[in-house]
């Protein structure tokens, strides 16, 4: 835990002159939400008190609910106290903080309340100095995203930014960028209609994990994993995300979503083509996002033939998770009883290029499963001689020690890191091999506040850096990718054979049980081709 009022600055180590925020002020949409109250208050203060905001600005909460200025800075106090990670509340640092906070009511479908917004935005520049640079967070359920966009521009609030203009409007976006792979360009080509695209900030917070950010500097800033980072040596790679939790209050929610869109369609495929993406020609915006779009390019379409073999979904139903008893998915709240929304999904990808062509990729990500875990793990090629392999010794999965692959995982959370999998012999008169793993955590080898992803994110919004944020062209060959598979789910009902490929045969939901590992399907898919999810 760091005292927030004498924060070292972690952040700060390498942020040249230039790179420090302009005076701004950021309107949050959605200001009464969750949203706002978990992640984006805690953030914006843990930089003011990290020194990390420029000293004129002022925020500017917005939602239905009617509330006072001072209500709206004592919820947030609350909220800041409850959800900052690591940031111990200092009440001094607050108070020179909290008069920079704002708050009207409005409604974000009529243009009054633009107007109105806009007028105060001109009042808060006369107190604050903000400069005219505004900054509009959508924090709003997505229904909200295109009315506001476009009241935004209908009020002048949010305009194209000439060159050399010196006030910025910008807009963040926040996930789910869209339903589909038509709901999604829509959203893009109303942002389009009205900003350029350096104007706008789709948020993936993945993109903002440390751990997520390391892994481009884990491959490209040192010289003895590059070599390896291909067919030639790599069996395949397993991407797990897996949670404890179920879907708590937002029900409602994932009966539109499921796993495939909360989870895939977004963050495990940024994680997929930070994994497997080409060493960018300099660390420029465009360079590493054109990269990380030219992985999704080369992933090989579902076809209708193998789309069973290439994917599995999965729902929970009652079971015990971390020892205490859990619901199935289809009591939750605001879910119906005979609900076929996903809360698993797993699936084969292959990207046809020449780095990865016939390396399997899966991924999973579930609710209500063991344990909650994120990680990457490549899984390199067995040795061409198994020398050892009448000694066996193993300590791991069934395989003798001699015989067990050497595995790289990054650990994205908890436990933050980075492991190596190896074999050696235990000292002995004998020559038995056993697995041992080379650790580095995060938590040890720093010692220092992990910065949570919207600190970050946040701070670079600001900046004007989207490196970090998903372009247009990610999404669209994102949910490309997808929607064959979206279109299967939604006319198949899980159970019911479609007649093709080789696990037809996917039982009807609820599927496993809650505290497991996911459906037994998933596993299926994994042993066609002689491999087996990591046991963790
Ligand atoms: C969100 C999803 O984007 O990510 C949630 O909507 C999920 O359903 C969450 O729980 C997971 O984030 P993290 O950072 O805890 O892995």
């Amino acid at each position: 835990m760091v005292h927030s009022a004498m924060v070292e600055n972690p952040l700060m180590l390498g942020l040249p002159e230039e790179k420090r925020p302009e005076p701004f002020a950021m309107v949050i949409f959605g200001a009464h939400g969750d949203l706002c109250k978990r992640k984006l208050l805690p953030a914006i203060y843990a930089l003011y008190v990290q020194n990390l905001l420029p000293e004129n600005f002022a925020i500017l909460g917005q939602s239905r609910t009617e509330k006072t200025d001072q209500k709206f800075r004592d919820d947030m106090k609350e909220a800041v106290i409850k959800y900052s990670e690591d940031l111990e509340f200092d009440q001094a640092s607050w108070d020179r903080f909290a008069p920079s906070l704002y708050y009207r009511a409005g409604d974000s479908k009529n243009l009054e309340s633009y107007k109105e917004m806009k007028a105060t935005l001109a009042e808060l520049e006369k107190q604050h100095g903000t400069m005219g640079n505004h900054i509009f967070y959508l924090s709003t359920p997505p229904s909200l995203y295109m009315p506001i966009i476009t009241k935004l521009a209908e009020s002048g609030l949010a305009i194209a930014r000439k060159k050399n203009e010196p006030a910025w409007p910008r807009v963040v976006v926040e996930k789910p960028f869209g339903h589909d792979l038509a709901s999604s360009l829509e959203l893009d080509a109303t942002l389009h209609d009205v900003l350029s695209e350096p104007q706008i900030y789709r948020i993936d917070h993945y993109l903002g994990k440390e751990t997520v950010q390391n892994i481009m500097c884990f491959r490209f800033a040192n010289s003895i994993f590059e070599p390896i980072w291909n067919r030639e040596f790599v069996d395949h790679i397993q991407i797990t995300s897996a949670e404890t939790i179920g879907v708590e209050d937002r029900g409602a929610y994932y009966e539109e979503a499921g796993a495939l869109r909360d989870m895939i369609q977004n963050h495990l495929m940024q994680l997929v083509a930070l994994v497997a993406m080409e060493p960018p020609i300099s660390l420029d915006p465009e360079a590493t996002r054109d990269e990380r779009v030219k992985v999704l390019n080369a992933i090989r379409p579902f076809s209708a033939d193998t789309i069973d073999d290439f994917s599995v979904r999965g729902q929970y139903g009652e079971g015990y998770v971390l020892g205490d008893k859990a619901a199935r998915y289809r009591d939750e709240k605001n879910v119906s009883p005979e609900s076929t929304r996903e809360t698993y999904a797993a699936l084969k990808l292959y990207i046809d290029n020449w780095r990865w062509a016939g390396v399997p990729i899966y991924l999973r990500s579930g609710k209500r499963l063991a344990k909650r875990l994120t990680e990457i793990a490549i899984q390199f090629r067995k040795p061409p001689k198994m020398l050892f392999k009448q000694l066996g010794g193993s300590i791991y999965h069934n395989t003798p020690a001699s015989e067990s692959p050497n595995v790289l995982v990054m650990k994205i959370q908890p436990d933050d890191g980075i492991s190596l999998k190896f074999a050696t012999k235990q000292p002995g008169p004998t020559t038995q091999i056993r697995s041992l793993t080379m650790d580095f955590r995060y938590g040890t080898a720093f010692g220092s506040r992990t910065p949570p992803a919207y600190e970050r994110l946040i701070l670079d919004a600001l900046i004007g850096d989207p490196s970090l944020y998903a372009r247009s062209d990610f999404y669209e060959a994102s949910w490309k990718l997808y929607q064959p598979l979206i279109e299967h789910w939604e006319k198949s009902v899980p159970g019911k054979s479609t007649g093709k490929g080789y696990l037809v045969a996917h039982r009807p939901f609820p599927n496993y049980e809650s505290g497991s590992w996911g459906p037994q399907e998933s596993d299926e898919m994994l042993s066609i081709e002689g491999h087996t999810w990591r046991e963790l």
